[in-house]
């Protein structure tokens, strides 16, 4: 007890009195029992980590983590998220932020936000929705969505779902050269008008909780899944009733991604495969997979229009540098010469800002969108791209940019 000039202050005592019905009425919020049981779990989901533990409890294990691993210890993919951590933030106060434009463009065209849905394989596997669920979310964000050469969607039936879509088409080169130009004049035919050419797969990468799960395209009935049949019935009902688990845009893959990455994608890629590519391909090409500043010169020489620095999600070489720490050489290196995008271990909207400031046009996403995939279809992609939309918003309130031009350099540092 504290001692002043009067004594000692005596401890309070509290008055109760009884509640009206007409003060508690307006409490109440009992509404949300009834209604859209997956869109209260969605609006639940405050990050895209939310969404994560969602679709943990919703997919099952193989297919969970077949999205979620990465390679050998997976300490680039653990890496590529702590570079985010390692932002610290140097915000302009009294800016006036009533308004702000989220607004950019990427290769020309208009995108709501410094984003785009990356390529992700075997889409329909994570939710029977699959590719065409993404793309349309993709064009409700208003940014582009890039679909997977391993896509389980093709590329006219994606157009078909969500025309007027800026779509891109994520390319593997083939050992077999002729099936790659047959693949793209039939992406070219649907309408898509960027192609991302991926190079950090010279052979897969080493995926072990794949091999564990011991994880199969399609899925295979053997005893393991049967008993996870039994934990996910609504996962599986819907794979067995609605169209084949195959992809589109080959019908001869072996079983396993270790043995497709083994024998059907070309080791043998060089430089020289840029030049025969541009011969095939008059819209933008985006290169997907750079990891050095030499290479990404190299490429921007030999005629690619942008690049992606990448590690794969930390799916292919265990301990490749995070992506974004790579950021500011390659930026200094190339100027203003192509528009550099980064993927890899964003998961926020403030991971964008972050980003930009630092010289990306624009983030990848692919696991990001997947998680809210898995966790509720079409709806749960929504909810992705809602957050991710929200949170850089936010972020750039907070920051005092009222464009993303405003998202200057300065505003960030990389802590030690
Ligand atoms: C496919 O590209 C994968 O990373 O699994």
């Amino acid at each position: 007890m504290n001692i002043t000039e009067n004594g000692p202050v005596p401890y309070g005592t509290t008055t109760r009195r009884r509640p009206r019905w007409s003060e508690i009425r307006p409490l109440l919020q009992l509404g949300g029992l009834g209604g859209d049981r997956r869109e209260r779990r969605l609006r639940r989901c405050l990050t895209i980590d939310d969404l994560r533990s969602l679709a943990r409890r919703r997919t099952p294990t193989a297919v969970f983590d077949y999205v979620d691993g990465g390679a050998d210890d997976e300490i680039a993919l653990r890496r590529a998220q702590l570079a985010y951590q390692r932002v610290e933030f140097h915000p302009h106060v009294l800016r006036d932020v009533s308004h702000v434009d989220t607004s950019t463009t990427i290769l020309g065209l208009p995108a709501a936000l410094p984003l785009a849905f990356g390529p992700t394989g075997f889409t329909r596997m994570m939710h029977h929705a699959g590719e065409r669920a993404v793309v349309r979310a993709a064009a409700r964000a208003g940014i582009p969505y890039t679909l997977s050469t391993m896509g389980t969607t093709s590329a006219a039936d994606v157009m078909e779902a969500a025309p007027g879509a800026d779509v891109w088409f994520q390319l593997y080169l083939w050992r077999d050269r002729g099936r790659s130009t047959e693949l793209v004049q039939q992406v070219r035919q649907a309408g898509v008008r960027t192609l991302m050419l991926t190079v950090d797969v010279p052979v897969g990468g080493n995926r072990r909780r794949d091999a564990r799960s011991g994880l199969t395209i399609p899925p295979t009935l053997t005893w393991r899944t049967l008993l996870q049949i039994a934990r996910y019935p609504s996962w599986w009902g819907n794979v067995i009733t609605t169209e084949p688990l195959t992809f589109a845009s080959f019908s001869d893959a072996p079983d396993t991604l270790a043995e497709m990455f083994a024998t059907m994608f070309d080791p043998a890629m060089t430089l020289d495969d840029l030049g025969w590519l541009r011969s095939l391909w008059d819209g933008p090409i985006v290169i997907k997979g750079v990891q050095r500043v030499d290479d990404a010169v190299a490429l921007l020489n030999a005629g690619a229009d942008a690049l992606v620095l990448s590690h794969h999600g930390g799916r292919q070489l265990d301990r490749a540098v995070a992506p974004l720490e790579l950021l500011p050489q390659v930026v200094q290196a190339v100027g203003d010469r192509a528009e550099i995008y980064v993927d890899s271990g964003v998961r926020s909207g403030a991971d964008v800002a972050a980003a930009v400031a630092l010289g990306a046009r624009a983030c990848l996403v692919g696991r990001a969108y997947l998680y809210g995939l898995m966790a509720g279809g079409e709806r749960g992609v929504d909810r992705a791209a809602e957050l991710l939309t929200g949170q850089f918003r936010q972020t750039m309130q907070l920051l005092g940019a009222r464009t993303v031009a405003d998202l200057t350099e300065d505003l960030v540092s990389l802590r030690r």
